[in-house]
């Protein structure tokens, strides 16, 4: 997929959910925002309730999307027929786009009521959501080739060292301006001593300093005159030799922690699916078949 119909692509996705879960709040507020003791009096009570038309419908299509979310991502990296078929890259943002929007719709098909054996699929459901937002993080933190294999710490170094002869040559940066980019994308202790939450403080703290710590890197340059212009052509390449360096760095803890993330996002798909099917045949078996 071009770079610009990737950026038509998610920002697609992006309004589609946004959307969507805007238009459904909006529409059901005063019904979801009513006491539960006073919501049968509602107007809008026989359509939005669990087993309304409109709220049943939320909870099949929310849960259709999300089963569909899995199938798809899974068969795409497990199965050979689909090998070939398109960028993992953009099969995992679809996977997050409908295992985001299928929950939105699963909680409006909740009313906002958890409680009972389905509590547990749903409380499931949260849990893979939010840990599903952390893995991405981590997920993009490990580098991968256009069929979504992983990179060796060799082809980033190569890379890197790339970046740094440009910043050398065509920027003009000395060793010691090199040395001040490359200081903010590393901690101050060897990376293989640090604990899990002590690589995430990390990142975190990096990410929201960043900024501030080359703004001094960007204020000397204006000093010694260098062009507007090609400070922001050094601003590209510096983020992105930090970005590589702290990648490098922290490649085997990221490719460890990744590999114990499954063991969170994983079971607990699993708990939701095996729960929410009980919960789906004993509906049926009581008559919700919705429109069907
Ligand atoms: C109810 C919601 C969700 C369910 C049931 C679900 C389930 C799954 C499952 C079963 C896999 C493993 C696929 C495989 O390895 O075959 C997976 C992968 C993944 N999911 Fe989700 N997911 C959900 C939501 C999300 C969300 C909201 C995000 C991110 C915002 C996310 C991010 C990821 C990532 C990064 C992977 C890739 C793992 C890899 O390829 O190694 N998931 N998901």
């Amino acid at each position: 997929m071009a770079k610009d119909v990737h950026k038509v692509y998610v920002f697609f996705l992006i309004a589609a959910g946004l959307l969507s879960a805007l238009v459904i709040g909006i529409h059901g507020a005063g019904y979801y925002s009513t006491p539960l003791g006073d919501r049968p009096f509602h107007p809008q009570y026989s359509l939005l309730k669990p087993t309304g038309l409109l709220g049943l419908g939320y909870g099949i299509i929310g849960s259709t999307m999300i089963t569909v979310g899995v199938i798809l991502y899974s068969s795409r990296k497990r199965w050979r027929v689909m090998a070939g078929v398109g960028r993992i890259k953009n099969w995992l943002e679809f996977h997050i786009f409908l295992c985001l929007l299928g929950p939105m719709l699963v909680v409006y098909h909740t009313t906002f009521k958890f409680g009972g054996l389905v509590a547990v699929s749903f409380w499931s459901m949260a849990a893979v959501v939010l840990s599903g937002v952390i893995g991405r993080y981590f997920y993009v933190q490990i580098p991968k080739g256009i069929h979504g294999n992983e990179l060796s710490s060799e082809d980033l170094v190569i890379e890197n060292e790339r970046i740094g002869e440009a910043l050398r040559k065509q920027a003009g940066l000395d060793a010691d301006l090199l040395k001040l980019i490359d200081s903010t994308a590393l901690p101050s202790r060897p990376v293989a001593e640090m604990g899990l939450m002590e690589v995430v403080s990390f990142f975190i703290v990096n990410d929201l300093t960043r900024r501030s710590h080359l703004k001094a890197l960007f204020e000397k340059l204006e000093r010694r005159g260098v062009q507007a212009q090609m400070i922001a052509r050094i601003r590209v390449m510096a983020s992105r030799r930090i970005m590589l360096t702290r990648r490098i760095a922290f490649l085997q803890q990221f490719k460890r922690i990744f590999h114990y993330w499954h063991v969170v996002h994983l079971p607990f798909s699993i708990v939701m699916f095996v729960i929410l099917s009980v919960h789906v045949g004993v509906a049926i078996a009581f008559g919700y078949t919705w429109i069907f």
